[in-house]
């Protein structure tokens, strides 16, 4: 049936099926005397549909779970279980309450058949049965359970393709994603190219602040916008001419005015972006070089003035370059470098960011180890 539903070309839903079509249904005729057994078989059977027979309520119920059918025919005076119990356990099943039943029953009184309806008859029938009238409530509750069928396979198929389109949609965005946080880094790379060019420590900044981040418990928005943010960084030392920026030796007064001037032309380069992560790029640019004690550049901003971003990007850009080899140093060991950023502990840096960096010493190492 669920075939017929999904159009494999254009991938829409659509209706080929005709619920009320005129299709061979199963029926189970419950009842406790064989007369009436073959006498409702006998009306039943130039219909064209399957029949089945049970003898008493117990057998009906066992009967309806093996082999289920879209009709019940039910008397309601039966040894073992009465009819009424009958249709009030196949109304309480989840599989079973959409089964039609109809009543057939020798009581002729109103409250007899109030009582069908409250344990959930769908109709009833009075016996002896009238064949044509037989027919035409079989005829109409078979279309309704068809139509339920239907619209239950229809929801099915509806939430399969709903859940297929939106895996398809995540995995797109996801690919947009990616390909977002690549492009960033080759630009980031650009820009540092001429002094780092593997591009390496662009890509440890971007993963080990996005570990700080989630450590110290920030929004996942956040942690998502800082590893693609902190990439860019240096995007400002694009302004920096290579006299200085590639200069082996220590920057005179002048010069060094001039390279810290690359946090401004950062934040420059970064302005007036929409995106959230490009806004939290140019407050990283602008404040990566700020310290807690009021000592940084190039604001001299103080403890809490210094945004978060900048704080967790500043301890990562330096924690990397005590471990990098430069034209003027040697890679320092890795307790040299960590004594150094203890003693940066509420001068250099944020005190509960050198607390979430320690926590997170494994994973940065670890991300040391694959981008090394
Ligand atoms: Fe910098």
């Amino acid at each position: 049936m669920s075939e017929g539903l999904l159009n494999s070309e254009s991938g829409l839903l659509t209706h080929k099926l005709n619920p009320g079509s005129p299709v061979r249904k199963k029926i189970l005729i419950v009842d406790d005397v064989e007369k009436n057994l073959r006498l409702l078989e006998a009306m039943l059977y130039p219909m064209g549909h399957d029949i089945m027979f049970a003898k008493n309520g117990k057998e009906a119920i066992e009967k309806v779970h093996s082999n289920p059918p879209d009709l019940v025919l039910l008397d309601i005076m039966m040894p073992v279980m009465n009819g009424y119990e009958v249709a009030e356990k196949l109304k309480n099943g989840d599989t079973t309450r959409m089964i039609p039943i109809v009543m057939v029953t020798a009581l002729n009184e109103v409250e007899d058949r109030v009582k069908a309806l409250e344990a959930g008859a769908d109709d009833f029938l009075t016996k002896p049965v009238e064949e044509v009238e037989l027919k035409a409530r079989i005829t109409s509750l078979l279309k309704v359970k068809a139509y339920n069928d239907y619209m239950k396979d229809y929801q099915r198929i509806l939430e399969e393709e709903v859940g297929r389109k939106t895996l398809e949609l995540r995995r797109a965005m996801d690919g947009l994603k990616n390909a977002s946080l690549e492009t960033i880094l080759r630009l980031a790379r650009a820009s540092e190219y001429r002094d780092d060019d593997t591009g390496d420590h662009i890509k440890r900044v971007s993963y080990c602040s996005e570990v700080i981040a989630r450590n110290m418990g920030m929004s996942q928005s956040f942690v998502d916008a800082i590893r693609y943010a902190s990439p860019m960084h240096d995007v400002g030392k694009i302004g920096i001419p290579d006299n200085i920026l590639l200069k082996p030796g220590k920057l005179d007064p002048e010069e060094w005015e001039i390279m810290k001037t690359h946090t401004t032309i950062g934040k420059e380069i970064l302005s007036n972006s929409e995106f959230e992560f490009v806004k939290l790029a140019e407050e990283i640019a602008y404040t990566h070089h700020e310290k807690w004690n009021g000592s940084g550049y190039p604001r001299g901003l103080k403890g809490s003035e210094i945004p978060l971003s900048g704080c967790i990007t500043a301890i990562i850009d330096v924690f990397d370059a005590l471990l990098s080899e430069r034209p003027y140093k040697k890679p320092f060991p890795l307790e040299k470098a960590l004594s150094i950023i203890e003693e940066g502990n509420g001068s250099h840096f944020d005190p509960d960011v050198v607390s979430a960096f320690m926590t997170s010493l494994d994973e940065i190492m670890k991300i040391r180890q694959l981008h090394p």
